[in-house]
């Protein structure tokens, strides 16, 4: 890979929400590979602290079933939509695959850098599906579902948090992905210079 292309697939990397997904599965090979790629993260003493759970078929089913109950617990009423009710149902025929980030807590390192290694994992798979083309990914991290009763739902172990859900399906022929924007990364960058 030149550099160009690297700058390319860095930013043509999009979220791709479930609306644009065209309902058919991602074969194993590539979520194999999104995976493989995801465990090549830079980790601090390499403690290798993401860890992921993939949901598909009825598992997903299920695990979207639990999406809404959470939803309906927790979310007040005044924020109640039932649009983001139905939408769950529409993601077990839109999606292929629901991947449950989490990161294994060391206790060798600070808790960020661990956190901060797994959202880089993330990253691999990302630009791996936006670079076949074909499959896209979007990471979601609802408050209603940063609880206990849902790590239990998770079977997390005491030392692992969730960190979200990573979407991943098919992108529909005509599908319109969101434009991608960034204000000036000069605005965000100091250069220190002293003699
Ligand atoms: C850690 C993280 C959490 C996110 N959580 C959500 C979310 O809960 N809901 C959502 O709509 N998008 C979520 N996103 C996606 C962002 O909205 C998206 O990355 C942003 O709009 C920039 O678009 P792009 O990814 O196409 O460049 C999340 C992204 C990251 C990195």
């Amino acid at each position: 890979m030149n550099y160009s292309d690297l700058e390319e697939s860095i930013k043509a990397r999009r979220t791709v929400y479930p609306i644009s997904f065209s309902g058919n599965k991602a074969p194993k090979s590539i979520i194999e590979k999104m995976l493989e790629l995801a465990n090549w993260a830079p980790t601090h003493l390499r403690t290798e602290p993401w860890r992921f759970k993939v949901f598909s078929d009825l598992g997903l089913v299920s695990l979207l079933d639990e999406c809404k109950d959470q939803y309906v617990k927790n979310v007040p009423a005044q924020k109640f939509n039932i649009t983001k009710l139905d939408r769950f149902e529409k993601h077990k025929s839109s999606v292929s695959h629901i991947v449950a980030i989490v990161v294994k807590i060391s206790g060798k390192v600070p808790e960020f850098e661990e956190m901060a290694a797994t959202a880089m994992a993330v990253q691999n798979m990302w630009l791996y599906l936006s670079n076949t083309n074909r499959y896209g990914g979007y990471w979601s991290t609802p408050q209603y579902l940063m609880n206990e009763d849902f790590n239990k739902c998770l079977n997390l172990n005491r030392d692992e948090k969730f960190l979200g859900l990573f979407y991943v399906g098919e992108l529909k022929d005509n599908a319109k992905l969101t434009k991608g924007n960034r204000s000036n990364w000069r605005e965000k960058v100091e250069f220190i210079k002293t003699s």
